[in-house]
């Protein structure tokens, strides 16, 4: 049975630390770092990752600002809220929940948030940053799963590593982040052919591609450490991951579970970002 590599346990020791911090800033410049967080419409799964990031928020001592709107809203009311968002000297990070209602262009709103104030790592000026290797805000999950794996100790230097999905919340700037810490990376997406001999000969898979229990033990090599950063229902109605967790435990040396794998080290990341913006703003 492999290890679990425990996302809890992990944001734990880190929201610690980023408490400590926070308190810290807070003696120093005599106010909370900020963070606003809007969501539009009523996708039941974008409200509870909202709610999340408002409880975390609370739980280390940034001060979070929601802002909710219907689905009815107009992409030119949205973009005039995160003008007067990106001006507001209380506001560090602004978040703004993906994905958007289709009247909506994901795109320009992404653009209309400071690259100072964007916690996400989204804006292009971001991702260009990251790729060049020249950052403040590394984008969430994958950073998470970067601290995941350097707690439990494991390597990436010349390991062959394995990203199942091409999102430009995951995929990409996983492959990234991987390279960078010279792993040797192939990103695989849903036109890859022979995708279970690149599995086979990969030491780690992260696996996000939105599809219920899809890597099976059968495309992993013994010993290969597992990254699911899925969150899916079956057809039961269980939550479930992108990963068959109870074939691919038995193959892997150590494996993330759903809940309480990647989930809350991605929000440990964001809550990470929203103090560096502050201290940025600060100085
Ligand atoms: N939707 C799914 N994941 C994310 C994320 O990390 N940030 C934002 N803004 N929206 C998301």
């Amino acid at each position: 049975m492999a290890e679990l590599i425990s996302g809890k346990i992990v944001s734990e020791k880190l929201r610690s630390e980023l408490r400590d911090e926070i308190a810290e800033f807070k003696l120093q410049c005599g106010r909370c770092p900020g963070l606003a967080v809007i969501v539009v419409g009523s996708d039941p799964a974008s409200k509870v990752y909202v709610r999340n990031k408002h409880k975390a928020c609370l739980d280390v001592g940034i001060e979070s600002y929601q802002i909710e709107y219907p689905d009815g809203i107009s992409e030119e009311e949205l973009l005039l809220k995160i003008d007067e968002l990106n001006a507001d000297t209380k506001i560090n990070g602004i978040l703004v929940q993906l994905p958007l209602p289709n009247n909506i262009s994901e795109k320009k709103v992404i653009e209309r948030i400071s690259p100072d104030k964007d916690v996400d790592a989204f804006h292009p000026a971001n991702v260009g940053r990251i790729t060049i290797g020249n950052y403040s805000f590394l984008p969430c999950t994958p950073s998470g799963i970067i601290s995941l794996l350097d707690y439990y100790g494991v390597q990436i230097s010349g390991k062959n590593c394995a990203v199942i999905g091409r999102s430009n919340i995951v995929g990409k700037p996983m492959a990234l982040l991987l390279t960078e810490r010279n792993g040797t990376v192939t990103l695989c997406h849903s036109k890859t052919q022979k995708l279970k001999e690149i599995t086979l000969n990969s030491d780690i898979i992260v696996v996000a591609i939105g599809k219920a229990e899809f890597l099976t033990a059968d495309m992993v090599k013994p010993g290969a450490v597992v990254i699911d950063v899925g969150i899916n229902r079956n057809d039961e109605g269980k939550l479930v991951g992108d990963v068959k967790f109870d074939e691919v435990s038995q193959v892997a040396s150590m494996i993330t579970p759903v809940p309480g794998g990647v989930g809350p080290m991605t929000i440990t990341t964001l809550l990470k970002n929203t103090l560096l913006a502050a201290k940025i703003q600060n100085k």
